[in-house]
């Protein structure tokens, strides 16, 4: 079959070698212990499971506007001025099938044939493919470990050029849990206005962040500011909702209307039900994600204390989302006996294969230094897990 070149120069994703390895193994019966879950272990909380139910019970299991229902656009923007101190009307609002959606559907509207999109790196995986996908060409921004992951302003300048369309920030980020600074932001805004391109202002992981951190909105430094951006949220991971595929943008009302036009012909509503249950998640007690966020704090610290004290491992502090990403130049270029392991992905199957412990390549995110460690999972699991990767490493040469 001849498939077109958009398609062809899609990468395919360099976590699902391992992630299938891992899963082998466990059918075989091995105790394989998984830090690669990129979604919270706790489960949905009750009060949004019943207003999924109440939603069924009553019968609200029809199509939906294709750009979400009045009352979940009204909650998210009651949300956004809770929370982020912006003011957007509901027409400046539409609800996907998730954040990924919503980004995918945002290229769409920019990006034309050989536009460029600035993407800060370590990135989240899907960034640069959805790009691609509509035709536009990533351009990696290179932040350093040692600035903890913060964007250099120069650097930035420097990547402009005519085809510039926009740049996309994820703070907190996934996989180093970067939380942009107050001053860094007003930097990349300065650079945005003046330069005239727009900010997509991936927020998903606003609500999980640590050590009193304030996880600012670009959006709201000024009015000019909000005008270029967008900003994209979910309620998959600050309500443990990964599967009920609801994601949010808001931005100016005609990129509004050109995705509600994509949804319209592309996939219609996003599920009835999920978006009742949206509106319960955003509107109803926020006891949860304190609850969540409180016992994540404590793994991330057990978590990067444990790394640190392993000789060839070094690990920054994240100040947000639910990852930790240490740096593993220290181990590449030692040797099991056999060969030498090389990159990240070279450890990532060392470990997998004789510590049992699924880890995912740096390499995935655009760092071959580091791998990303997820501690949404049991307190008893981490410590058991870096037990094996402790023995595991000091047997290298
Ligand atoms: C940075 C980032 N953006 C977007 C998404 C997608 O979120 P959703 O599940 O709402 O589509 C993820 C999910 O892992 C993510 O890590």
């Amino acid at each position: 079959m001849n498939l077109v070149p958009r398609v062809k120069a899609i990468s395919p994703s360099l976590t699902l070698a391992i992630t299938a390895k891992a899963k082998k193994m466990r059918k075989e019966g091995i105790d394989v212990i998984g830090f690669g879950a990129g979604e919270p272990d706790f489960d949905t909380p009750d009060n949004v499971k019943q207003a999924a139910i109440k939603a069924i019970d009553e019968g609200f299991t029809k199509y939906t506007p294709a750009s979400g229902i009045d009352e979940l656009k009204e909650a998210v923007v009651k949300k956004l001025t809770r929370d982020n101190n912006l003011t957007y009307t509901p027409q400046e609002v539409i609800i996907s099938c998730g954040a990924k959606h919503a980004l995918f559907n945002i290229c769409l509207c920019l990006v034309e044939e050989g536009d460029e999109v600035i993407v800060p790196a370590p990135y989240w995986v899907s960034y640069p493919e959805q790009i691609k996908l509509a035709g536009g060409k990533p351009v990696v921004l290179e932040t350093k470990e040692s600035e903890g992951f913060q964007i250099d302003p120069d650097l930035l300048s420097r990547l402009i050029t005519t085809k510039t369309k926009a740049i996309i920030i994820n703070s907190p980020s996934n996989p180093t849990g970067a939380v942009y600074s107050k001053a860094v932001l007003q930097k990349i805004a300065e650079i945005a206005v003046q330069h005239g391109i727009c900010i997509i202002s991936d927020e998903c992981y606003e609500r999980i962040v640590y050590d009193g951190k304030e996880s600012i909105s670009i959006a709201s430094l000024s009015e000019e500011v909000k005008s270029l951006t967008i900003v994209v949220n979910a309620v998959s991971k600050p309500y443990s909702m990964t599967g009920w595929r609801i994601g949010y943008t808001a931005g100016p009302k005609e990129l509004i209307q050109a995705m509600s036009k994509i949804q319209s012909q592309t996939t219609s509503n996003p599920t009835s039900i999920a978006q009742k249950a949206a509106v319960e998640a955003l509107n109803g007690d926020q006891g949860f994600v304190e609850k969540m966020v409180k016992e994540f704090a404590g793994r991330k610290d057990y978590m990067v204390d444990r790394l640190n004290k392993i000789g060839s491992v070094s690990c920054l502090n994240p100040a947000g989302a639910f990852y930790t990403f240490p740096n593993i130049s220290g181990v590449l270029g030692k040797s099991d006996g056999g060969q030498s392991l090389g990159t990240s992905l070279d450890l990532s199957n060392y470990l997998l294969e004789k510590a049992y412990v699924a880890v995912v390549p740096g390499s995935a995110f655009g760092s071959d230094h580091n791998v990303r460690m997820s501690y949404a999972c049991s307190m008893e699991n981490i410590q058991k897990g870096i037990d094996r990767i402790e023995k595991a490493l000091e047997q290298l040469q």
